[in-house]
């Protein structure tokens, strides 16, 4: 990657300071439930991880994590209201496998050890509309790839967007790696989100797209 591209940004940072009692949770919380990126390696060592990148309000991660105990679901996000949310759910719901991680996810796609991820989950990645703006969008070839080295044989990747010509640019970049297999474009138990239903209102499909990673 050159220097130039390493420089697009597929978030926006705009957010208010926590009030007192945001971080007063913030502190309790993280020692719990935040995972410093010293211990990224040991986390996805120690139980198969499914990664859920950029999961906002974290609607989806805690819906399926409270359905399947069998994995841990790091979630990664730049937003911190929304890590924020997911450790105090998380907590609420008594959910011991959701543990989350305040980066960029390339940045922790970079420092995973290879084959170590179960799954990865990329729901409703920044659609960027614009033409001019398609260079911001998460998945792109460098990050399938990066994807793809740190599943698992046999790790499934769950895509889903509500912007079709982001559906069929991303489903042309998987069909290049021959590693993945498509797997039925089904939904699988993946929860509603309030950015899905806000794609739903401007009269929008959802479309997923799912792969395994073959041996
Ligand atoms: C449109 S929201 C979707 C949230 C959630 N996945 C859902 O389906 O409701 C996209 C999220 O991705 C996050 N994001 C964008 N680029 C990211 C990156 N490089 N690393 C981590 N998170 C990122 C944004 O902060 C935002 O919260």
């Amino acid at each position: 990657m050159s220097g130039a591209q390493r420089l697009i940004r597929s978030y926006v940072r705009r957010e208010r300071p926590f009030k007192e009692s945001q971080k007063a949770d913030w502190e309790r919380l993280w020692p719990r439930y935040g995972v410093p990126r010293a211990a990224w390696g040991s986390v996805v060592a120690a139980a198969p991880v499914i990664l859920d990148i950029g999961f906002g309000d974290g609607e989806a991660l805690m819906g399926i994590a409270a359905a399947d105990s069998a994995h841990t679901y790091m979630g990664v996000e730049m937003y911190r209201s929304g890590l924020l949310k997911v450790m105090r759910g998380a907590e609420h719901a008594h959910l011991p496998n959701v543990r989350v991680v305040e980066a960029d996810a390339n940045e922790v796609l970079a420092a995973l050890p290879a084959d170590s991820l179960a799954g990865a989950h990329v729901f409703f990645p920044d659609p960027w509309p614009k033409a001019r703006h398609h260079k911001r969008r998460l998945v792109t070839a460098a990050f399938i790839a990066a994807l793809v080295r740190v599943l698992r044989p046999g790790g499934i990747i769950h895509m889903a967007t509500d912007w079709e010509n982001y559906a069929a640019e991303a489903a042309q970049l998987f069909r290049t790696f021959a590693v993945l297999e498509p797997l039925a474009p089904e939904r699988n138990g993946r929860p509603e989100t309030r950015f899905e239903r806000r794609g739903w209102r401007l009269g929008h499909s959802s479309y997923d797209l799912r792969y395994r990673r073959l041996p």
